[in-house]
């Protein structure tokens, strides 16, 4: 899989993506990420991206030009046509912005499946409306809050799809059972040692009867989810046998 990013801070994205498991995935060739800078397509002596908005108003807009010649490179250089098509299909583009749909686990599994994805970073007051029309497919917010650009939601949303291709974490069985893929939340975990500081582990969890072990997970998995976000629940409805199927004793 091949996530581009285009932003005015590629030094920002990379240097959180090259770290830890995005990193080593990137290294080890399962996923390549890059961040192109969208000023390095300025016609202006200057490397302006950005203008004052038409009507007036408060801060800055960036430019439709910068923003479209960079999407024509990195698409050319994909082997997409300039309509973003490969074998009949437009790259997905994605622009990150407070606006658009939240991102949860669902749109990460969605956006794992595809070969290429573009991330649009916004800045400043905006965007000039017009190329977003022209090539954005997607516009995802990573929750109700503004952030001061979009560099760290294309972060969040290029780490929770990366970890999904398959090869990127070490057991394949942790994306499976975590939190959110069964719509459930994460049981809880213990290592050594079996007693801290007077706090010990569950008998059952020590009593290597896998089968009990299992059960008990699921239990807490429920307890938890019912405690801290039993919303997940009511959109879960009959799903508990999905889960139950996908244990392996
Ligand atoms: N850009 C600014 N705020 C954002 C948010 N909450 N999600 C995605 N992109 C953003």
């Amino acid at each position: 899989m091949n996530i581009e990013i285009m932003t005015l801070f590629p030094d920002m994205v990379m240097n959180g993506i090259n770290t830890s498991i995005t990193g080593r995935a990137i290294k080890n060739g399962l996923i390549s990420v890059n961040a192109t800078n969208i000023r390095d397509f300025s016609l202006s002596k200057h490397g302006q991206v950005d203008d004052y908005p038409y009507g007036g108003g408060a801060g800055m807009v960036m430019m439709p030009e910068p923003i479209d010649r960079c999407y024509h490179d990195i698409i050319k250089r994909l082997g997409y046509d300039k309509d973003g098509y490969k074998n009949g299909k437009r790259i997905r583009c994605i622009y990150m912005s407070p606006q658009g749909r939240t991102f949860n686990q669902g749109i990460a599994k969605e956006l794992s499946e595809e070969e290429d994805i573009i991330i649009l970073c916004g800045h400043y007051e905006g965007v000039d409306q017009r190329i977003l029309d022209m090539i954005v497919t997607d516009e995802i917010s990573i929750g109700d809050y503004v952030l001061t650009g979009g560099e760290l939601a294309a972060m969040v949303i290029t780490d929770a799809v990366s970890r999904l291709v398959p090869g990127v974490l070490n057991n394949d069985d942790s994306a499976v059972y975590e939190s959110f893929h069964s719509g459930l939340l994460e049981y809880p975990q213990y290592t050594r040692p079996a007693e801290y500081k007077g706090v010990k582990v569950p008998d059952v969890i020590l009593s290597g009867d896998h089968k009990k072990v299992l059960e008990w997970r699921h239990e807490e998995s429920l307890k938890n989810t019912r405690l801290k976000r039993p919303d997940l629940l009511e959109s879960r409805e009959g799903e508990d046998n999905a889960w139950e199927g996908s244990i392996k004793y």
